[in-house]
């Protein structure tokens, strides 16, 4: 299933699908017109300006400009990658993709990822038939039966044992065949010293598997017996395991996340446990890891709401703060449970029983409000410190999406500081992110909050990496592969660029263009500043000969403007086989298009700006001319 898709099979799935449908999956649409209308999901608004349009197969948004085919639709909506898109919605209209083939290093690689899967599962399986019948692994069996799970928790979870010997896994992998290359590339494995054999990485353990959302062995994570320390230990980063994008117990979850459309976040590997053996299924683990954006987006997918339910202690409220960011601002409703202090869910519950434990759930309050409770204490009653505190919380206020809670939020924060309501709010307009409260995913991100913690810097292998693999499409995709994620543009020019080009081009060998291009002005062929510049160079020279002299023009270009004249020059493929007339005719029209684009895009953030001001008038005003520019452009 890897590989390239044709481009006509994606025609053909586009045409099929409908927009509409995909869509209305998401968010309510009502019929206007031609069009159907909706709340934007991507940017927090309160009168739609979100519409889909059927006949065209197209959707848009005049608030926040965002726009595209059902593709576009599903890679903002899912943070999904293109082609991921493309397989969700020929699945959903019944299309079977038959896929190009792959490159040679592509197929190297899913076969690499294919083999590490394999030595995971042939280890979970060892592991775990030790735990469930070899008398060596009798004490983690009366170690797991002392903190009460028996073995169909053991069976639902895979957990395994690892012995305390040496080479009891790296010799059952040999004994097996396997590449010892690829074992110790999933880290189960380390090359001993000297002339040593390798020996096995978990020992005396009790071993969790850590599953990816298709339920294959992507790492584990091995518990001590007693006290001995670390008391933990994982897997290492491989080709097939990124903690940042992993929650232990998602694929066990995943059904009770989509029915309850709620999921609970634990921290630990025997919280977890301990919830579903309380009756909570629908509940994952970040085992030690601060939440991601990945994280965070592998939820969403599921659900509409996160429990965060963290070690009471220090640590686990700033992993609550902390999961703030990326669970807010991908849309999610985030509230946090409190238990006792000291406790953690696994301790709570074997102390105070699953009906307590269920009261704590049901009081767990926004994540938001106990934030600014914790930030006020901290700051003490003093006028000063109340100050500081109102600024802090006001500034990280833009991580809330919906306007409305924001400003119950300022209310409340206004209330219990004294500090008037619009001072603080002109805090919170100061250091929001420019095109809308929720950041588009991947955009490259404005420094939110500002005073929170800053948001875990994952480091993130390259996309190659992460082939979407199988059916399966909940995989967390590679973010290099997003291209609303990637904020280095590619290098391959725009149309605009492209049109400007020709025209260079068309000036370098022909005194014609040049004449006209001279007449006209150049505002009329060049939209880019680098390359109007260069317009404005080349129409100075010499109508006489046809060429420009090409050292000439070198000495009075600068070195961007030589870095795109060369790249001009290398591309001369048959440049003069079309009529030249015809193709400044197209780059006037394209140039043209362009500024009445940009017009609009400034048109829609003077509406944005009117809108939020409250200036109605301003904003007709401006919504007419922005109607009158749409209509021209489709001229
Ligand atoms: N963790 C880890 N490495 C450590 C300590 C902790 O990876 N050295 C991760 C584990 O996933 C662990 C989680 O962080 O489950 C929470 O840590 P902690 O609260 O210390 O462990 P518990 O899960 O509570 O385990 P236990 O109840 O057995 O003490
Ligand atoms: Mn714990």
């Amino acid at each position: 299933m890897t590989g390239r898709i044709s481009e006509e099979t994606i025609r053909e799935i586009r045409e099929r699908a409908d927009i509409v449908e995909v869509v209305s999956s998401y968010l309510p649409l009502k019929r206007s017109g031609g069009n159907h209308q909706g709340l934007c999901p991507f940017h927090a608004e309160k009168t739609p300006s979100f519409n889909v349009n059927a006949p065209r197969q197209i959707f848009h948004c005049f608030g926040c400009g965002v726009g595209g085919d059902v593709f576009s639709f599903l890679m903002r909506m899912e943070g999904m990658a293109f082609p991921d898109a493309v397989r969700r919605v020929a699945e959903r209209v019944g299309i079977e993709i038959a896929e190009e083939t792959i490159s040679p290093e592509e197929e190297r690689r899913r076969k690499e990822r294919e083999d590490l899967f394999r030595i995971n599962e042939v280890a979970c399986a060892f592991y775990h038939q030790i735990l469930l019948e070899a008398p060596e692994a009798s004490a983690a069996r009366r170690y797991l039966r002392e903190r009460g799970y028996d073995g169909d928790t053991a069976r639902t979870f895979r957990l395994g044992f690892a012995p305390g010997r040496w080479e009891a896994l790296a010799g059952h992998l040999a004994q097996k065949g396997f590449d010892v290359r690829q074992v110790r590339e999933t880290g189960l494995i380390r090359p001993g010293k000297e002339n040593r054999g390798d020996y096995d990485l978990f020992r005396n353990r009790i071993l969790f598997p850590i599953l990816d959302v298709s339920g294959k062995v992507t790492a584990f994570g091995g518990r001590v017996l007693d006290d001995s320390l670390p008391k933990y230990i994982n897997s290492p980063e491989s080709p097939i395991y990124h903690k940042g994008r992993v929650l232990y117990g998602f694929s066990q979850a995943r059904e009770t996340m989509r029915k309850s459309d709620e999921v609970i976040v634990v921290e630990g590997y025997f919280d977890l446990l301990a919830l579903h053996r309380a009756g909570f299924a629908n509940v994952v683990a970040t085992c030690g890891t601060a939440l991601t954006e990945d994280h965070a987006r592998l939820l969403k997918r599921y659900v509409k709401r996160v429990k965060l339910l963290f070690d009471q202690d220090r640590a686990g409220q700033k992993a609550t703060f902390r999961a703030m960011e990326p669970l807010l601002t991908g849309g999610l409703s985030v509230s946090s449970v409190a238990l006792d202090a000291g406790e953690d869910p696994d301790s709570f519950i074997a102390a105070k029983g699953a009906e307590e434990f269920r009261t704590r759930l049901d009081a767990a309050r926004p994540v938001f409000e106990v934030y600014i409770d914790s930030v006020l204490q901290a700051h003490g009653d003093a006028i000063e410190g109340r100050a500081r505190a109102a600024e802090e919380i006001a500034a990280s206020l833009t991580l809330v999406p919906s306007d409305i809670e924001r400003s119950l939020y300022l209310k409340a924060l206004s209330e219990r500081t004294g500090l008037d309501a619009e001072l603080l709010k002109a805090k919170v307009v100061k250091k929001a992110p420019a095109p809308a409260a929720k950041p588009v995913r991947g955009a490259p991100r404005t420094e939110a909050g500002g005073h929170h913690p800053p948001p875990p810097q994952e480091d993130l292998p390259p996309q190659e990496e992460y082939p979407a693999y199988g059916v399966e499409q909940e995989q967390p995709e590679p973010r290099g592969q997003r291209p609303v994620r990637s904020p280095a543009r590619p290098k391959e020019p725009t149309r605009e660029q492209k049109a400007q080009d020709w025209v260079l081009r068309l000036m370098m060998f022909d005194a014609k263009t040049r004449g006209v291009v001279a007449g006209e002005g150049v505002e009329s062929f060049f939209v880019e500043p680098v390359r109007r510049a260069m317009g404005g160079i080349l129409a100075e020279f010499s109508l006489e000969n046809d060429e420009v002299e090409e050292a000439q023009l070198l000495s009075r270009f600068d070195e961007e403007q030589k870095a795109v004249f060369s790249g001009i020059l290398v591309k001369d493929e048959e440049a003069f086989a079309e009529d030249r007339e015809r193709i400044l005719q197209d780059c006037r029209l394209v140039v043209a298009k362009e500024s009445l684009r940009r017009r609009v895009r400034e048109l829609d953030e003077q509406i944005r700006q009117a809108e939020q001001a409250g200036d109605s008038s301003r904003q007709a005003a401006l919504q007419t001319e922005r109607l009158q520019l749409s209509r021209d452009l489709k001229k």
